[in-house]
């Protein structure tokens, strides 16, 4: 049985600095590995994990090499998507030893299991938070699911296509996402999109798939649904998810951290 963990939003910033003059990502992200790391025993063991997007929080080489330093301790295999706050360039470069990376055009990947493939799509725009796909990034999904056929597929995406009620990042929403939502309506498996960009847990439907955004691992986008709410973030708990086939595709929320227990129930019996 495939096991997938999806990790999303650390934002790395330089050493030294906070992201957003608050959060010192860094540590969250350390922790997440460390939480990853040590659960592997009770959860494992995890074909692959990928990061959602937005690794970083200006795009910088800097940025890339201490995400990579962070995460050099994982014990699995990962992979990364770009999101807005991403430099594609940049994270080309700074992953162009992997083989999943490709040389030229959107980061999109394929990765293919015996009982399930998990396709990461890029949705970045140079210079602009919302997200779109080029028709070049749709040709490829239709392309890799008509290889698929009736398999269980996950689709990762940074820029969610629907609305949360979150409204200061709703407009930055993955934009033009009609073409999206009928591709991945007509496919004949089990299909699961999965986001980020919201750094909260939060499920939707999207045509007739549903559609899980993934907590981020430090701070997230403040839970206040009220018009014209300011942009905020809230210092919640991180998570991570963790993605596997049992009947069909469940989705476990992992919160990022060290906590007491496990205790028995009944101790006594
Ligand atoms: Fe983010
Ligand atoms: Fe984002």
């Amino acid at each position: 049985m495939t096991k997938i963990i999806q990790i999303s939003d650390p934002h790395i910033v330089p050493e030294g600095e906070l992201a957003y003059g608050q959060v010192d990502t860094a540590i969250y992200l350390k922790a997440c590995v460390e939480t990853i790391n040590r659960f592997l025993p009770e959860i494992g063991p995890v074909d692959m994990a990928f990061v959602a997007g937005d690794l970083t929080d200006f795009g910088t080489a800097e940025e890339y090499k201490r995400f990579c330093n962070i995460m050099e301790p994982l014990e699995i295999p990962y992979r990364v998507i770009p999101g807005n706050h991403d430099n594609v360039s940049k994270m080309r470069t700074s992953f162009s030893d992997k083989d999943w990376m490709p040389n030229s055009g959107p980061i999109n990947w394929t990765a293919e299991f015996p009982d399930i493939a998990l396709i990461g799509l890029d949705t970045n725009v140079d210079g602009k938070s919302h997200g779109h796909l080029t028709a070049n990034s749709l040709n490829y999904l239709e392309e890799k699911l008509a290889v698929f056929g009736t398999k269980p597929v996950i689709v990762a995406t940074h820029h969610p296509p629907v609305i949360t009620g979150i409204e200061k990042m709703d407009i930055q929403n993955l934009r033009d996402s009609n073409k999206l939502k009928s591709i991945l309506s007509t496919y004949q498996g089990e299909l699961k999109l999965v986001c980020g960009h919201i750094h909260r847990n939060i499920v939707a439907q999207f045509g007739s798939v549903i559609c899980q955004i993934g907590p981020g691992t430090s701070h997230a986008v403040s839970m206040d649904l009220r018009e014209g709410a300011p942009n905020c973030l809230t210092k919640e708990p991180g998570a991570f998810l963790l993605h596997e086939i049992r009947n069909g595709i469940i989705t476990h929320s992992i919160p990022v951290g060290q906590f007491d227990g496990p205790y028995l129930f009944y101790p006594d019996r």
